[in-house]
């Protein structure tokens, strides 16, 4: 049978308590990746004939989210989950197939869970089947009504709840799989006539029970696994535990991790076995970390690739590619489109840009090294910044192999210092300096005898 999948990610997100207009709640991150993106990975796997997101409200940062991996539909007003899927009938109405139904923001399900209901839809014979909990505090969710046989009958949701139903521990995790035909058949049935005045997907189960369709459940036992995210808390609560699984991941994959509470690992990011990440770091982005490095502690990296034995202490990386065998930091900041090769020194306060630091370069203290090409084993004394943009346009300096940089040389841009080459500390260089070659560029020293007293005395 084929499978198709519909998420719904355009309700307004009123609980998330947001001033703008033009923000779903849906496109919240949780570790960087947005909350409906986490359905979405975990659904693609099931490899459905068709994945339709269903976006609306703050549609606009929604669909560049969604449209890389779904069908996009527009529902343009916000009547409830069961006018949404309404907007899916050109689509799949009196399609043969089975339909997934998800929520955009339950982003604990796996694809284990998602699989796993499926199967029971299909060993079971059920017309529908639906995936719920049970929960030691049910409020908020909708409810799983069952006759004296043990039937699902309804679901009632939580605003409609009366006492009766409000003592119902059994609740609906928003995930459900339809018989497609039954499914757009039930939709031209449902109405607005309860609490919210919406159109509730979830009434569509109390016309297959009556039909005389075959309902059925799938419980899913860890309640961590299938909360939904309606407001900011549930939205930490939902990045603590999905921060810890990552973590775990990893661990279990052979890196350490210090105070695992501390460290926000995303979801693309791959680390090697025997890299140690150490308190308060945050490693996002398309990240790749080799082996035997110690990241941290404090370190921020995005979208960088590690290789292997690297220390990298309490700095702040993007988009760079790093070696291996390099020490970095503490207080290293590499700004982007940036390559260092292996064995170098960086050091605190030394901040780099589109540059290339070639193998064994030294640069340890209070630099700033921007548009640079910088050859191997080249020393950078303390102070040495590229003067790289003239007002208009950036230029590059090119400094040779094994060339020494005296403290607080000012290489304006742009320049080339050849290999083999002393600059002299204090100099202002604004022309080339050739292989093997010496330059002083600032004023000479002049001491006056014995005068300090006199002079200070002024
Ligand atoms: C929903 C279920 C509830 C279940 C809970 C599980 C309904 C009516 N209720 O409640 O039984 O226990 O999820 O987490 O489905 N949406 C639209 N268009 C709309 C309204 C909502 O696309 O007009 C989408 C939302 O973006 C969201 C989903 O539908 O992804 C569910 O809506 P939400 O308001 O979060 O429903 P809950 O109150 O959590
Ligand atoms: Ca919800």
């Amino acid at each position: 049978m084929d499978r198709y999948a519909i998420i719904l990610a355009a309700g307004k997100g009123s609980r998330m308590k947001s001033k703008r207009e033009d923000i779903s709640k849906v496109s919240f991150p949780i570790l960087g990746r947005p909350l409906v993106k986490w359905i979405i990975e975990a659904l693609k796997p099931l490899s459905p004939k068709k994945l339709i997101a269903i976006i609306g409200f703050g549609g606009a940062t929604s669909e560049p989210i969604v449209k890389e991996d779904c069908e996009v539909i527009w529902q343009k007003e916000q009547k409830g989950a069961g006018h949404a899927v309404m907007q899916v009938a050109p689509i799949l109405e009196g399609v043969e197939g089975e339909t997934i139904i998800c929520c955009g923001d339950t982003p604990l399900i796996t694809t284990e869970l998602y699989e796993g209901l499926f199967q029971k839809h299909e060993s079971s014979h059920n017309s529908l089947t639906i995936m719920t909990s049970v929960l030691d505090a049910p409020h908020g969710y909708g409810r799983i009504v069952r006759d004296n046989h043990g039937n699902v009958v309804k679901i009632t949701e939580q605003k409609d709840c009366d006492d009766l139903a409000e003592q119902i521990k059994e609740v609906n995790a928003g995930v459900y799989v339809f018989d497609n035909k039954e499914l757009f058949e039930a939709l031209h049935h449902i109405n607005t006539n309860n609490a919210a005045g919406e159109y509730y997907l979830t009434d569509v189960i109390e016309l297959f029970a009556k039909k005389g369709l075959k309902v059925g459940t799938y419980e899913v036992a860890d309640i961590d696994e299938t909360m939904g995210v309606n407001d900011r808390y549930q939205l930490s609560i939902a990045e603590k535990n999905l921060k810890a699984r990552i973590n775990k991941g990893h661990m279990l994959r052979g890196v350490t991790i210090e105070d695992s509470d501390s460290v926000f690992i995303g979801p693309d990011v791959t680390i090697g076995p025997d890299t140690v990440i150490k308190p308060g770091c945050y490693i996002v982005g398309k990240t790749y970390i080799g082996e035997d490095n110690v990241i941290g502690p404090n370190t921020y990296l995005e979208n960088c690739v590690v290789g292997n034995g690297n220390k990298i202490l309490t700095s702040y990386l993007t988009d760079t590619v790093v070696g291996s065998d390099n020490e970095i930091g503490p207080y290293f900041h590499s700004r982007g489109n940036t390559i260092i090769h292996d064995n170098t020194h960086l050091g605190n306060f030394v901040e780099i840009k589109k540059s290339t630091i070639d193998s064994g370069v030294k640069a340890h203290h209070l630099s700033y090294l921007g548009d640079a090409v910088i050859a191997k084993n080249a020393n950078i004394g303390c102070g040495v910044v590229t003067a790289n943009y003239d007002g208009s346009h950036k230029n590059t300096t090119n400094i040779g192999e094994n060339a020494f940089i005296g403290c607080n040389s000012t290489l304006i841009a742009p320049v080339n210092v050849g290999k083999d080459t002393l600059i002299a500390a204090g100099s202002t260089i604004t022309e080339d300096v050739s292989d093997g070659d010496a330059a002083f560029a600032r004023e000479r020293q002049v001491t006056k005898e014995g005068a300090a007293k006199k002079i200070l005395k002024k």
